[in-house]
């Protein structure tokens, strides 16, 4: 019989150390531009109670009715892999108190999250998101704020080809007007939906509008949109979204029929979507969600945010930002003969134990072997431990950016006390 051999599971993948400095990349610039706006960073857990998701994203919608990784643990509780991350931000901001000491909190978070959905190019069961969360503040200059720092981080990823859509789904009452003219120029037709459009007809009628079916679509050509059923505020607030918009120079278009997956959504949404990817072109996706605190049982609280996913950016960024070698700054060790092998070990460990990066062969590599894996390795610098020059106490120093190489005293290396030494010695080269 063979061996079972262990895969991933279907729709999850490993991301191989080869794609970390693209992954870095992502990670440094969300941090630095939020952090720039004064967004914290928070990192709730992976898990949480079942409960927290139906009430805060929606039992209807379809993460909560059918793509949760739902488990009971040992003492029989009901938990839940997150499938996105702003109902632990409001849990943990209600948990801590986080608004009793700050009138606004602004927090950005990245990591996995779990939907059990049919896998496809840039559709995963375990994706990697980085969102933000600002929760205090109703005012529309945050709004303006928020979305311009999601475009502007995709920017500075130097993503091309991004369209912003925005659009207000009002609140719950101008929801209900619009249900009400809504259903009436559906239910005579509703038999020629498809069944998916039937069922949410029944549920949230408005997601309707978000099926990919394109029959579906031509149906609803005329059906009423939830703009015109917008009260003054709220038709007032989305105004003044677009004007501080248009002053930030955030190119945007409105889509009317714009809905979102997640019930928690009041007034402003918008989605940023890519021509570099598929059927799932959607990089981003944020909104308003004023009634989310108070729904998870703290006071009424208007909060903003969004979240975009990082396989998707990594798939649309050009190549050129995709791929870059990085050049680290140490030494690879090289023995070029087996004798030296302990002390380029040794060596390894002195230049690291000052703070530096440092490297060795483990393989029994040969010279020329072992200089291939320096060149690989990206350290800027190869100390090589050979035998002519070893007999006069001597090592040869090979900077590997620029290929020039000289030689330094072995006893100084040894020696070496900080970073300053090191880089002193290797300035020989300039
Ligand atoms: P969402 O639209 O469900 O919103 O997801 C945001 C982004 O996550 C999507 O635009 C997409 O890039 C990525 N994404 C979603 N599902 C998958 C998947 N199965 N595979 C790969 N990528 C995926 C939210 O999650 C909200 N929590 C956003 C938010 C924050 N709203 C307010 N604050």
């Amino acid at each position: 019989m063979s061996e079972k051999k262990f895969k991933a599971i279907y729709g999850t993948r490993d991301i191989m150390p080869n794609e970390a400095p693209t992954w870095g990349r992502v990670i440094d610039t969300v941090s630095r531009l939020a952090s720039d706006c004064g967004y914290g960073f928070i990192h709730p857990p992976i898990f949480e109670a079942t409960e927290l998701f139906a009430r805060g994203i929606g039992e209807a919608t379809d993460i909560v009715s059918k793509e949760m990784y739902t488990f009971k643990d040992q003492g029989d509780r009901s938990l839940t892999l997150r499938p996105e991350g702003t109902a632990s931000v409001v849990r943990a901001y209600l948990e801590h108190s986080l608004g009793a000491k700050e009138g606004l909190v602004k927090v950005w978070y990245a990591g996995p999250m779990f939907r059990q959905e049919r896998p496809q190019a840039g559709r995963l069961r375990q994706f990697y998101q980085f969102g933000v969360e600002a929760i205090g503040s109703l005012n529309p200059a945050l709004d303006a704020e928020v979305i311009d720092l999601n475009y502007r981080i995709l920017s500075a990823l130097g993503l091309d080809g991004m369209r912003v859509f925005i659009n207000s789904i009002g609140m719950a009452e101008d929801r209900q007007a619009h249900k009400r003219a809504f259903s009436a120029f559906v239910e005579p037709i509703l038999d020629k939906f498809c069944a998916d459009c039937q069922r949410r007809f029944q549920t949230n009628p408005l997601r309707m509008f978000d099926c990919k079916e394109k029959g579906c679509q031509a149906l609803l050509t005329d059906a009423p949109i939830i703009l015109d059923y917008l009260s003054e505020d709220n038709r007032a607030h989305f105004e003044q979204v677009q004007q501080y918009l248009l002053k930030t120079g955030v190119p945007f278009n409105v889509d009317k029929r714009l809905v979102r997956g997640l019930d928690y959504y009041t007034r402003t949404a918008w989605e940023i979507r890519s021509d570099k990817l598929g059927s799932q072109d959607s990089l981003s996706g944020g909104g308003r969600y004023d009634l989310l605190v108070e729904q998870l049982g703290g006071p009424p609280t208007p909060g903003i945010g969004f979240a975009a996913g990082i396989e998707r950016i990594i798939m649309a960024m050009p190549e050129s930002r995709r791929a870059a070698k990085t050049v680290r700054q140490g030494v690879f060790v090289v023995a070029a003969s087996e004798q030296y092998r302990p002390q380029a070990y040794f060596l390894a460990h002195r230049i690291r134990h000052i703070g530096a990066a440092a490297e060795t062969d483990y393989l029994g590599r040969s010279m020329k072997g072992q200089m291939k894996q320096a060149d690989r390795s990206g350290l800027n610098f190869a100390v090589i431990l050979a035998e002519n020059e070893m007999s006069g106490g001597r090592v040869i120093i090979k900077d590997l950016v620029n290929s020039k190489q000289f030689e330094v005293e072995l006893v100084k290396l040894m020696n070496i006390q900080s970073m300053m030494q090191l880089g002193e010695l290797l300035e020989q080269s300039e």
